[in-house]
């Protein structure tokens, strides 16, 4: 606990007004000031700041507090968060022994505090460097050629990392700073003979990356041509940061720091996927914009930009990876409730060379007629689905652990009708089966957390080990691959005895022409505990279609035997400290050894 006295010293030196007007245009009114609401979107000011109470109270919204529920919205944080921020902009001392941490966090803190001081210096050099390097024109002209203001390449303090080798590295040593240090957040290189270090970032145009509070974590360099000459073609686009201590790729959003503000004022966010594309958004006035930076949109990054917003438009590229990473962000938001739109680009486009096209007006248009992830993923399904039935109810299919995250069942039967529309489908209990389908099958990218649904799964029945499903769902669709060695591994290796039934029924049922006898299939398993998930498995042929069906068999082996002889080793352990803990010393020494050759075995 930070003692009740620190945080009264902290409020009574804060400048309430300051305060809020590094994020509020505040005019004087009388006693107060007065300007537009940071918390919600207004056309007039209603929001009011005591500079005497130090408080704030917005007629619009209703939103109202102090010093610290002020920090605490407008930068997303905790309160003892709030506090220490306050605390350091006062210059209070915040009493150590109520810090709650022990020496090695302690230590830790300061180191990244070493740390953060170098990626400044770093970012400011790089910065420098774009004003003064005789050098420093093509970086300059890339800039004007796409258009990125002065005011917005302030803003996003980018700079330019020279051509040569160790522009950085002796601007450091000049400093002070060891290169050991450097090198730990991934400004450097090391030599191939290992004799020292170089610039990892050479003759690029330098985008920093920071986090929600504004320290450089993180760069990310494009590529320039040299001053004289020509680029060879091998040079990467973009060179990033290595993770490090004060870099976790995929828990930072690049702009998320400059548009916080704006983000939460209009409780929406944009996401786009490119460093000029952000630049574009935020120059358009559209300061609510985002981009993962170097990855795929992560979970961590979709809970970070709820603490600001509940509405997310996509703009991605209008291409076929642009929808594959809708379709990726799709369960993200779902998980964190964020109300997730897609606004579609020409195909071709990316945001910014869009912006030079059309304009900020033109952009924010575009923006504004975003549809529902949703529909979006139901129109892009119905439209990309081929002409036949089969691909056609494989698309509704794929559709189903898309609706199984909505959680709203209205929602979920609107959608539904879109669906029928789109596909032309009027049997809606025929459909919704369909969508179960998918959902059962779990079309689920791996790391998603399942979701409740409201397409309401039917349970499974009794509870067969994945993978082991899997690999007999090869077999029955193809037949034909009951004749070959890993068939006969897998048997071996089918630890559910009601697999194993379906196996050797399936097996029998297997005839010369490669084809199910399925009616004798199913009347040898009447009744059979496994029989609802081998309903299923006839009916959803996963494999019929696909050629690299006996890959998977082959590379699914290999798999299942590691499984299952982690599983015995889990099992022998357990057992040998339950024959050790009941005295029984003698079994237990027979279970190590038995324990030890399974080890050794492979
Ligand atoms: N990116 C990356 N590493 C790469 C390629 C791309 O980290 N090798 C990231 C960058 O953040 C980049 C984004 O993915 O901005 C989108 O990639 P791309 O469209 O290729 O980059 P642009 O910035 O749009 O580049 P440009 O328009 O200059 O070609
Ligand atoms: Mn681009």
């Amino acid at each position: 606990m930070i003692p009740e006295e620190t945080i009264s010293e902290i409020r009574e030196r804060i400048d309430m007004v300051a305060l809020v007007g590094e994020h509020v245009r505040l005019v004087k009114k009388g006693s107060n000031h007065v300007g537009l609401c940071p918390f919600h979107a207004e056309k007039s000011p209603s929001f009011n700041v005591s500079a005497g109470n130090k408080f704030f109270h917005c007629f619009g919204c209703q939103e109202s507090g102090d010093p610290f529920s002020f920090t605490m919205r407008i930068e997303g944080i905790t309160f003892p968060q709030a506090v220490r921020q306050l605390a350091e902009r006062t210059g209070v001392e915040i009493p150590e022994s109520d810090r709650r941490e022990d020496a090695a966090e302690a230590r830790k803190r300061q180191r990244a505090q070493e740390l953060g001081a170098i990626m400044e210096e770093a970012c400011r050099f790089y910065e420098l460097q774009l004003k003064e390097h005789p050098a420093a024109s093509v970086a300059r002209e890339e800039l004007e050629r796409r258009g990125v203001s002065p005011e917005i390449a302030n803003l996003f303090r980018l700079g330019y990392a020279p051509h040569t080798w160790d522009a950085l590295l002796s601007h450091l040593r000049q400093k002070g700073i060891p290169e050991r240090d450097a090198d730990e957040v991934g400004l450097l290189g090391r030599r191939r003979d290992d004799s020292g270090f170089y610039d990892r970032f050479r003759g690029r145009l330098m985008f920093p990356l920071r986090e929600l509070g504004g320290a450089v974590v993180a760069f990310s360099g494009r590529v320039l041509p040299p001053p004289s000459g020509e680029l060879k073609g091998d040079e990467p686009k973009y060179v990033n940061s290595p993770e490090g201590p004060l870099y976790h790729k995929g828990q930072v959003l690049y702009g998320l720091h400059e548009g916080r503000v704006e983000t939460r004022r209009r409780d929406w966010a944009i996401l786009c996927e490119g460093n000029f594309d952000l630049l574009a958004l935020h120059q358009s006035g559209l300061s609510n914009s985002m981009a993962p930076l170097g990855t795929a949109f992560t979970a961590a990054q979709a809970k970070l930009l709820a603490r600001f917003a509940k509405r997310v438009t996509l703009l991605f590229d209008g291409d076929a990876a642009g929808l594959k990473a809708v379709r990726a962000a799709q369960p993200m938001l779902a998980e964190f409730g964020l109300r997730g739109q897609v606004a579609q680009l020409p195909s071709g486009d990316d945001p910014d060379s869009f912006l030079r096209r059309h304009g900020a007006d033109g952009l924010r248009e575009l923006v504004g007629q975003a549809r529902g992830i949703v529909e979006f993923l139901i129109d892009a399904a119905a439209d990309q689905a081929g002409p036949s039935a089969a691909e056609r109810a494989a698309a509704v299919e794929e559709l189903g652990p898309v609706l199984a995250t909505v959680r709203n069942s209205v929602e979920v039967q609107l959608y539904i009708d879109r669906v029928s529309q789109r596909f032309g489908l009027t049997d809606q209990r025929a459909l919704r089966q369909q969508l179960r389908q998918g959902v059962l099958r779990g079309r689920r990218r791996p790391g998603d957390k399942p979701v409740k649904s409201q397409v309401d799964p039917r349970p499974e029945g009794v509870k067969l080990p994945r993978l082991q499903k899997e690999l007999l769902g090869v077999l029955l669709d193809r037949p034909k691959l009951f004749a070959t060695p890993e068939a006969g591994q897998l048997e071996e290796l089918l630890t559910s005895a009601a697999l194993r039934d379906v196996f050797r029924a399936a097996r029998a049922a297997a005839q010369e022409n490669g084809v199910l006898d399925v009616p004798a299939l199913l009347s040898a398993l009447e009744n059979h505990e496994a029989l609802p998930w081998l309903r299923e498995s006839l009916a959803l042929q996963t494999y019929r279609g696909r050629d690299d069906a006996d890959q998977v068999l082959k590379n699914g082996i290999p798999l299942l035997a590691k499984s299952n002889r982690e599983q015995k080793l889990r099992g022998l352990s357990r057992e040998i400290s339950a024959a050790r803990q009941s005295g029984n010393n003698d079994l237990a020494d027979s279970l190590m050894r038995q324990r030890e050759l399974l080890v050794r075995g492979g």
